[in-house]
């Protein structure tokens, strides 16, 4: 056994809650030492580095907050009068959350007097984010990007669920159907949490580099998912 871990939460929005664990982190260590006769010699503090999911969304800078836990870890075990420990850090979406993109086709545009509805050929089952904790995304029209935001909408997946809302609101060139919307920072927790609910096939994914395009996994058909089934 190296040492101790720690993954305070995601997104984290400030260095109080994070620093707060760690001394908590650095005190269950010398309880080790002094109960056990065991010294841990690294310290993981985890991920949870965030990324700007929406305009609105403030996320301190990861380097900073990187850089702030280390220094308080080996603070904190030094005051506990433990060697100074190796750091490890975990980051998952602040390394690849802003390299991914999700594209839904829009499918049609329901103008109610309240609220103008855009459906798409995605939603719940490809991010569950928004339905699982009100996680906040923004979209643009992918092929329509000069052209002004002149109406806001709400995205809503194909689904068949009243909670099947991917943005409750956000504002686009007046949407139609056959648009490409285009959802940033999907790279994280998207296609890794991506369902077959109500029986959806999974999208493919593309990855881009320097204007080539590779199809780095496969759409999912109907035959996939019915290959588990038996007569
Ligand atoms: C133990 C542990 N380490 C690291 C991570 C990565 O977190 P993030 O992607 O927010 O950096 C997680 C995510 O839940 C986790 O549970």
């Amino acid at each position: 056994m190296l040492g101790v871990h720690v993954h305070v939460g995601s997104q984290l929005s400030d260095f109080d809650a994070q620093a707060e664990t760690i001394v908590r982190l650095a005190a269950f260590a010398a309880g080790c030492r002094d109960e056990l006769g065991w010294v841990a010699r690294v310290a993981d503090l985890g991920g949870g580095f965030g990324i700007r999911h929406h305009p609105a969304d403030e996320v301190p800078d990861a380097a900073a907050l990187a850089a702030s836990a280390a220094t308080t870890a080996r603070l904190a075990f030094v005051e506990q009068g433990l060697p100074r420990p190796e750091v490890w850090l975990e980051p998952g979406r602040c390394l690849v959350g802003r390299a991914g993109v999700t594209l839904y086709r829009v499918g049609s545009v329901k103008r109610l007097p309240e609220r103008t509805w855009v459906a798409i050929d995605g939603g719940m089952s490809d991010n569950p984010r928004p339905q699982l904790y009100d996680a906040r995304y923004t979209a643009l029209s992918a092929a329509r990007v000069d052209e002004p935001v002149d109406e806001v909408v709400s995205v809503a997946g194909m689904h068949c669920e009243s909670g099947d809302v991917l943005i409750d609101d956000v504002a686009l060139p007046s949407p139609r159907r056959g648009d490409l919307l285009a959802v940033p920072a999907t790279g994280a927790y998207t296609l890794a949490m991506a369902s077959n609910y109500n029986g959806v096939p999974r999208p493919a994914a593309v990855l881009v580099r320097e204007g080539a395009a590779r199809v780095i996994r496969v759409r999912e058909t109907i035959d996939d998912l019915l290959r588990p089934e038996t007569e």
